[in-house]
Order: structure tokens, then C-alpha cells, then sequence
């Protein structure tokens, strides 16, 4: 059974902590719950011990245990902690580190995963101090679940209420969901480096040579491995997304630059995966000035890049070495080709030539080839889910 410690702050949505407490328990959670002073003066502690059957703690000092420090042993009892309604007040002392009460001394002296489900007045929780406060203990590793537009106390019809009871049960569930995955995950606390995006190969001051890969396929990856619990390096070329929270982010340009970072970390690595869209060619001098126009037509002369694939291929120790092949035709062929020429473990080929999926669709259709000769097809679907299946078929297999 999962222990869940329950801090309830001094707003009027701690009326729906009380509801909380009551889902969390009815879901098989064991609840314990603290309040601040401010709590009581919107709910009793006695509504919170019938509905938890637990103790419920308010005062710092009143040590009943003496074998334990209570506000220490509290958070570590827990397996996670809820802050449900978090007031501006905590959320601001709790990020400066003021220890001052049961509540804050607890979520001080503890390193247990805590949620915090704000709620407040629109102009408290818009208040540049509120929102630098938040950004502090996002950036700490809290986790926030934002809370909702709607009707508030207060009389504005406006963000500020916390979200309800029953989703906040359903987020953690999948937390602890996702904890399972990551504790049974061979990726767990393994080092992995994607590379993702297209490279940009410069032909003048003002022009480049790229493709259209959006790199969301290798994102989708790194993010499918950072739920594992992999230490992920993401080797991106330019490209529209938002970096990945917790993992190594590079970013290049061009193919060269690209090989380099791969290159440089390589030794590292369990496992690499390469599903960027590196340029094969480029131009065979850079421009030092903007080429200009001229009568008749152009040709710019490109030599071969490095092939990455094939460097780590022939370099490979122990890694596990992951490629991609985009073709527009013959896309199996070619790809049981690459497998045996780069000396990978799997290539994963798509059909870039099919509009509905491939380089900058958020869909995908691929086909998983090993070098035992088998292949696993994956059906259309979305990189996002592409990428746990991917991962699902990897699991088992990549060691
Ligand atoms: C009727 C009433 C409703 C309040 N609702 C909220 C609220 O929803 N969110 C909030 O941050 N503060 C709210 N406050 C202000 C807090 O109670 C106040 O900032 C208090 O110091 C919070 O203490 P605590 O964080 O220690 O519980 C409310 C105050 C009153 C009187």
C-alpha cells in the first residue's frame, strides 16, 4: 500500500481536501494529513482523522513519539507528498527554504516526491512574486498540477482553482505508474544519446542546405527513454521543439558538428540511437560572401559527409547501436543493407515518401529490422507511442 502525506494550507478549496482524502483512501492509498494554523480556520482536523483514520499533525511541537522526530519521520514515511490547496503563502515560504510551522518544517526536512495543486485568487497566482516562487520549485523538481480556469471564491471567473479531487488521484496514480516502469526498466540509470532534427549545411552567409525532418521521432525517443529512467543526451539539429526537461541537451548544425558531438561521447554510452537526418552531402566550400545572382544557371559542387552510423559502427565497443532508415522506395530492402554494411544491432526503417507520415507528420508507420533477421512491424500510430514501442521491443532484447 503507497503512503501518501497530505498537507492541506489555509485556502478555500481545503473544503476539497477533505473529499481528497477520501479518494486517495477509497483508491487503497494509506493518508496522512497535516494542516497549517490557517487550515483550521477553514477545516477541522477531526473531519480529515475520521476520513484518513490516521493522526492528523497541526503543531510541530507536540512531539507524541519519542523515539522519532515527528516532522523528519513524516516525510519519510511518505512515498509521496500532496500540497492540496497550496496557498501563495506556503508556495512562497517553501521556496525560500521558511520553516516555521508543521507544513513547512515537514516539506523542508524531506526528499520525498511532492506534488503541489495550487489555488488562489487570479491576481495572487498571476502576481509576478507567486509565479517566480513556482518557477523556483518547478525548477527544483516539484511537481505542479495546475490548477483549472473556472468560478473562484473570490467572485472572478479565472485560473485559480484547484484541480479536482479525482484527477489529482489519477495523476498520482500514473506517478507511482511510472515509477513502476522506470524500477523494472533495463534502460534504468543506462546511458543513451539520440540525435534527432536535420542539419543545416551552409552554402553562403545567407543560405543552407537542410531537409525537412522535425525531429519529433528522435524527441519522442529521448522522451520514451527518460520515462525509463535513462540518462539521455539528445544531439538535435535545429528544429521547432522545446527541450526535453532532464536530459543532456547539444544542439548543432551541421553533419560535422554533429559527428563531433556524437563522437566525443560515444565511449560513454550503453546505447545510441541515431534518428536524425543527417545531411550526405555538403557544399564543397562555405561562401564568405552572399553569392550573387548571374546570368545562366548555378551549380554548387557537395562532397560526402561523415557517415556517422558507419563511424560508430566500426568504433562500437559494447554499445547497443540503434539507426534509422528513411527511404522514399524499396524502404526494407534497404534498410536489412544498412544493417549488415554499418554493422548496427537495428534499423528502423519508415517511408519518408508517404505524405500522411514520415518527416514532419506527428504519425509514423515503422518496421523494426534485427540482426537475427527478424522483423517487427509497427503499425500507424503517433511518435509518441512509436517510441514506447519501440522501447517495449528494445527492453528485453538490447543487453
Ligand atoms: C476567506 C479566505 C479565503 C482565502 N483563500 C485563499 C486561497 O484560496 N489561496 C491562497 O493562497 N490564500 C487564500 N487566503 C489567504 C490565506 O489564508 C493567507 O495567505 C494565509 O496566510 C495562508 O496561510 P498558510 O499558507 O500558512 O496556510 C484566503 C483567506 C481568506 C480569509
Amino acid at each position: 500500500m503507497k503512503k501518501i502525506l497530505l498537507a492541506v494550507t489555509g485556502g478555500i478549496a481545503a473544503y476539497k481536501a477533505i473529499d481528497l482524502t477520501s479518494k486517495l483512501t477509497q483508491t487503497g492509498y494509506e493518508v496522512r494529513v497535516m494542516l497549517t494554523e490557517n487550515a483550521q480556520q477553514f477545516v477541522t482536523p477531526l473531519a480529515f482523522q475520521a476520513i484518513s483514520r490516521n493522526v492528523v499533525y497541526t503543531n510541530t511541537f507536540l512531539e507524541e513519539n519519542p523515539h522519532e522526530i515527528q516532522h523528519v519521520a513524516l516525510g519519510d514515511w511518505a512515498d509521496a507528498i500532496i500540497i492540496a490547496p497550496a496557498t501563495a503563502n506556503t508556495i512562497a515560504k517553501l521556496s525560500v527554504g521558511i520553516a516555521d510551522d508543521m507544513v513547512t518544517s515537514t516539506l523542508l526536512a524531506t526528499e520525498t516526491p511532492t506534488f503541489v495543486a495550487p489555488a488562489m485568487n487570479v491576481h495572487m497566482y498571476n502576481n509576478k512574486r507567486t509565479q517566480h516562487n513556482m518557477k523556483i520549485l518547478k525548477d527544483d523538481g516539484y511537481h505542479f498540477i495546475e490548477p483549472g480556469s473556472g468560478y473562484l471564491a473570490c467572485g472572478y471567473v479565472a485560473k485559480g482553482r484547484m484541480e479536482e479531487p479525482l484527477a489529482i488521484v489519477s495523476i498520482i496514480d500514473d506517478y507511482f505508474k511510472a515509477q513502476q516502469r522506470i524500477s523494472t526498466s533495463s534502460f534504468n540509470g543506462k546511458n543513451v544519446l539520440v540525435t534527432a532534427g536535420p542539419t543545416v549545411e551552409v552554402i553562403d552567409p545567407v543560405r543552407f542546405v537542410s531537409n525537412r525532418s522535425s525531429g519529433k521521432m528522435g524527441f519522442a525517443i529521448a522522451q520514451a527513454l527518460m520515462n525509463r529512467g535513462a540518462n539521455v543526451t539528445l544531439v538535435t539539429g535545429p528544429t521547432q521543439l522545446e527541450d526535453i526537461p532532464g536530459a543532456k541537451m547539444i544542439h548543432v548544425q551541421s553533419a560535422q558538428e554533429m559527428f563531433e558531438a556524437v563522437k566525443d561521447r560515444f565511449e560513454h554510452q550503453d546505447m545510441v540511437v541515431k534518428a536524425a537526418a543527417v545531411s550526405d552531402y555538403t557544399p564543397s566550400e562555405v561562401l564568405e560572401h552572399k553569392l550573387k545572382k548571374q546570368d545562366g544557371d548555378l551549380s554548387v559542387t557537395f562532397k560526402r559527409t561523415v557517415d556517422i552510423l558507419k563511424y560508430l559502427g566500426e568504433h562500437k565497443t559494447s554499445q547497443f547501436l540503434v539507426g534509422f532508415a528513411a527511404e522514399t522506395k524499396d524502404v526494407d530492402a534497404y534498410a536489412e543493407q544498412k544493417l549488415q554494411k554499418k554493422n548496427a544491432d537495428v534499423i528502423i526503417s519508415n517511408n519518408v515518401g508517404d505524405q500522411t507520415i514520415g518527416f514532419n507528420s506527428d504519425d509514423n508507420e515503422l518496421t523494426m529490422h534485427f540482426k537475427d533477421g527478424q522483423h517487427i512491424y509497427i503499425k500507424k500510430g503517433r511518435k509518441s507511442d512509436l517510441a514506447t514501442r519501440i522501447l517495449d521491443e528494445l527492453e528485453t532484447r538490447w543487453q
